[in-house]
């Protein structure tokens, strides 16, 4: 096809586009075109603006490792993450869901933890954790014999990936659920942090005029065959930056209901105050998938300190 004029351009490429084989993936080029010419018509796209876009988007890829995702940092700072996972859960976004984002520091070889464990595995100070968990199936049966993996942020706001202080998997375990689909552990309890600044992801931040804190929260994610593998975050109530998560991950349904204790406990050794959470998690039927963890290595200390803060 000879191009007289704009509009021909998008008939062009969707008559291109419409030439793809396979259904879904013709599906998804065709809207895209569609979208992302519709776009740059409504915003009159000027060449010079054209330019930053094309550098912006190469430098998310320049700027990701094996240790951090700039993309999907993005993908979570526009709300698009948040949008696929209520779109994809929770009867294809029809009712609350407690699925939520798996977040960039997930790793797939988490250690086997016994019930009742700690999730401390080298000098972490903080308020003390007691975190009990069940497990039911859409009819309230329990469901035992599901893997768990949990993993958060030390009460400075690090993952154990991010922070020579901290031994290797601390603050991370894989617990099995017992017969009555139910699980404990302990732990600190973890402190928000802030997503890295030094990228295309800050510039946005700041042109936005918000901080670039996430609350506090513990990760979750249940596997087990047969259910559709929920993977979820618990966040903290009394987090200052609850309502306002630089990535847009909390919804209603997973403001954990933590309980402040001011005595100590000798139970499990903590000094006052500590906290105790009782999570309840209902899985859907489904298919049972681990993701691609998101990182596969550590961060190199020299990378973090100009990474953190806005200034
Ligand atoms: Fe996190």
């Amino acid at each position: 096809m000879i191009i007289e004029n704009q509009a021909m351009v998008t008939k062009a490429v969707e008559q291109a586009m419409s030439r793809v084989e396979d259904p879904r993936s013709r599906e998804i080029l065709l809207a895209l075109v569609r979208h992302l010419h519709g776009f740059v018509r409504e915003v009159r796209l000027t060449e010079r603006e054209f330019g930053d876009a094309v550098r912006l988007i190469a430098a998310m890829g320049q700027k990701t490792t094996a240790s951090h995702n700039e993309v999907m940092l993005m993908a979570g700072s526009l709300g698009v993450s948040p949008l696929v996972c209520l779109l994809n859960n929770g009867n294809q976004g029809q009712t609350e869901t407690q699925a939520n984002m798996l977040g960039p520091f997930w790793r797939d070889d988490q250690p086997m933890a016994a019930s009742g464990s700690s999730l401390v595995r080298s000098p972490t100070p903080g308020e003390g954790l007691c975190v009990a968990v069940s497990l039911v199936d859409t009819s309230g049966n329990p469901v035992a014999g599901a893997e768990i993996d949990v993993w958060h942020s030390s009460p400075e706001g690090l993952y154990e990936n991010q922070d020579a202080k901290q031994a290797e998997m601390n603050l991370r375990g894989r617990f099995v659920s017992d017969q009555s689909g139910r699980f404990t552990f302990t732990s600190v309890k973890p402190a928000g942090y802030p997503i890295p600044v030094d990228g295309p992801v800050g510039n946005l931040v700041r042109a936005t005029r918000r901080h670039n804190f996430r609350p506090a929260h513990l990760h979750f994610m249940v596997f087990k065959p047969g259910f559709k593998t929920l993977i979820s975050q618990v966040y903290s109530p009394d987090d200052p930056n609850i309502d306002s998560d630089v990535q847009f991950g909390v919804t209603r349904a997973l403001i954990g209901n933590y309980v402040r204790h001011d005595k100590p406990t000798d139970e499990f050794g903590f000094a006052a105050p500590w906290y105790s959470l009782d999570q309840h998690f209902v899985l859907e039927a489904g298919e049972a998938r681990r993701p691609i963890a998101p990182i596969h290595g550590k961060v190199e200390a020299s990378d973090l300190s100009l990474r953190r803060s806005i200034p």
